[in-house]
């Protein structure tokens, strides 16, 4: 197994008239080739910064004032935040893909399906329109769109919800990208659209062999998805394990806590609401561990003071808390 994206140490910042958010502030992780690596955390942790930022999908407030993407390119590690827009456009849709949750901001409403999903072919390939739309057609085929010969001339606002993130899956893959990054593919869907979108995803994944980056609130999503998960709270990887290991021995409250969350099958949970107060405003992190407020394990003098390190406690098991010695160089 070899690495296919290495992120070290990345800050993401909003520069904004109320401030600075620092939205995402000292994350790392890895996605092995193939694989599914999971990302939770409750609502505004840094998921989709973190995930804007592989592919530079920024505002124009949000920069990456440090650390390294770095992107396993045929065999060589390149740094994805040291490539220029033109670089970076060859990058998308060709090597990393992105699907969202509302497929709506994904297509434009004036282009029919059928040319949205071949422009990038096009682009990336120089294939001829006509081989774009034929391979088109065969995708929205393999993806479950009923006469794909048809709905490939059809607007966006033609199709139902849930084929549109059809359609999106479809132009993800349109140029067989080696990561597919999902940021909540289906939280806007009925939980049996739900389940037949990522049972999809599943199959597609092992057809083009690609690595799947999946973001979402839902634990049970990623019990089913993920091979291995990292756990994100204000901007930091607070846990990360192989999928097992955290859902059977989790180290971090903030873990436990969000695996209360685990929603019962049927039953749709948008926000953790079991976790007790309000995540912190980024604008104005809290000193020590940025848990620490919510913590019911907080250490006064320890965790609100200074800020844990990562220790690893098992095989690709790396957690930051001061209960699993974390204090020892944790000066902050
Ligand atoms: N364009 C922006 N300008 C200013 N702040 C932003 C901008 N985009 C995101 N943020 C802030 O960055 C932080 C992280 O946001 P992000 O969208 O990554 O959260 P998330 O984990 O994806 O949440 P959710 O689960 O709700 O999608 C939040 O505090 C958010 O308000
Ligand atoms: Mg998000």
């Amino acid at each position: 197994m070899s690495t296919l994206l290495q992120i070290k140490n990345l800050r993401t910042y909003f520069f904004t008239d109320e401030g600075v958010v620092k939205a995402v502030d000292g994350v790392s992780f890895e996605i092995e080739e193939g694989r599914t690596l999971g990302v939770v955390g409750e609502s505004g942790c840094g998921k989709s910064v973190t995930a804007r930022s592989i592919i530079k999908l920024l505002s124009t407030a949000g920069r990456i004032v440090s650390g390294e993407i770095l992107y396993n390119m045929d065999g060589q590690m390149v740094d994805l935040v040291k490539f220029s827009k033109e670089e970076i456009r060859k990058v998308r849709g060709r090597h990393i893909a992105m699907i969202f949750q509302e497929p709506m901001a994904a297509f434009s409403p004036v282009y029919t399906i059928g040319d949205q999903i071949t422009e990038g072919m096009i682009y990336h390939f120089g294939i001829t329109k006509q081989e774009a739309r034929e391979r088109a057609v065969e995708l929205l085929r393999r993806v479950g769109i009923p006469k794909p010969e048809k709905m490939i001339d059809s607007y966006p606002f033609e199709y139902s919800g849930g084929m549109r993130q059809r359609a999106m899956i479809a132009m993800a893959l349109s140029c067989n990208p080696r990561l597919l990054i999902a940021d909540e593919p289906t939280t806007a869907l009925d939980v049996t659209i739900q389940a037949q979108v990522l049972d999809l995803l599943k199959d597609l994944q092992q057809e083009y062999k690609m690595a799947i980056m999946m973001i979402t609130h839902n634990m049970g999503v990623v019990a089913e998805m993920a091979d291995h998960v990292v756990v994100m709270y204000l901007g930091r990887v607070v846990e990360s394990a192989p999928v097992e290991e955290l859902f059977y021995n989790p180290k971090h409250p903030y873990t436990s806590l969000l695996l209360r969350s685990i929603p019962v099958v049927g039953k749709r949970v948008e926000r953790l609401e079991v976790i007790e107060g309000d995540v912190p405003d980024p604008r104005n992190m809290p000193k020590g561990c940025r848990f620490h407020p919510r913590c019911p394990y907080m250490m006064k003098g320890i965790c609100d003071e200074r800020e844990p390190v990562e220790v690893e406690v098992g095989p690709e098991h790396r957690v930051s808390c001061f209960l699993y010695g974390g204090e020892k160089d944790g000066a902050s």
